[in-house]
């Protein structure tokens, strides 16, 4: 679904690739996890005025499929980091009205960790100024391979006909169901790569690569760009 098929709108959903953590926290000789706790500060910061800048949907992507490769101690310290920011923002998400979904293959998450998971989606489930989905142990590839799987079953089980399977069945099973597609996508740091971040979601996004750390991006800057973007035509295949 796109979100707003009018050009040099303001982005309905912007997705975040939150990179440069770990150089950001080696600039100044401490350990990567001070960049990642830096970097939730920023979220938090971010996050508050998405609403002011007419945002409704924003998608952090916080732990990848492949981030499990990182150090015992710094997996854990995200783990850790996850369950404290959960904790310590739940009164203000709640009280500004935003909605936290958690995106992701809990299968491999800390019962602990998925139990908090599904307290701060419950806790928030009524709530509509702003959609949070932060995305943890999240893999484009490994959502579709989930959403296939549940399509599939549904065709054993006899419900569902092969060739009633379109893209809208897709999306359906994908864990963003409902959600809007993504308008804009920034990854910070000066990495201009995807790395398997909402696949199948963004196949019209837009996209803006910034040099920034992510420990150093600010409210200001999120605003240049989503300034920026309302300059770009966005055509969906179509001729201007
Ligand atoms: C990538 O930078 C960042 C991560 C893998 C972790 C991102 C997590 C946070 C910012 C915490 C936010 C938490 C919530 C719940 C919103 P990197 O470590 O790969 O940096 P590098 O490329 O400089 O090493």
């Amino acid at each position: 679904m796109a979100a707003k098929d009018t050009a040099r709108a303001t982005p309905t959903h912007v997705a975040v690739i939150m990179d440069g953590n770990g150089r950001w926290a080696r600039q100044r000789g401490s350990h990567r996890l001070a960049g990642h706790k830096r970097g939730a500060e920023r979220a938090r910061e971010v996050v508050e005025a998405c609403p002011d800048l007419g945002i409704d949907y924003m998608t952090l992507y916080a732990f990848s499929t492949e981030n499990w490769k990182r150090s015992t101690r710094e997996v854990l310290g995200l783990m850790s980091l996850f369950g404290r920011y959960i904790r310590r923002e739940a009164d203000r998400l709640a009280d500004e009205g935003v909605r936290m979904r958690i995106i992701g293959d809990r299968t491999r998450i800390d019962p602990k960790l998925q139990r908090l998971f599904s307290w701060i989606e419950s806790r928030t489930r009524h709530n509509d100024r702003l959609h949070l989905q932060v995305a943890i142990n999240y893999g484009g590839r490994n959502e579709i391979t989930r959403a296939t799987r549940r399509v599939a079953e549904a065709v054993a089980r006899g419900e569902l006909a092969p060739d009633a399977i379109d893209e809208a069945t897709i999306a359906a099973h994908l864990d963003t169901a409902g959600l809007p597609d993504p308008d804009l996508v920034i990854r910070t740091s000066g990495e201009t790569r995807i790395s398997n971040y909402l696949l199948w979601q963004c196949a019209y996004a837009e996209y803006e690569f910034t040099d920034t750390l992510w420990p150093d991006f600010t409210a200001e800057k999120l605003d240049e760009i989503v300034t920026r973007f309302r300059q770009r035509e966005r055509r969906f295949g179509a001729v201007s």
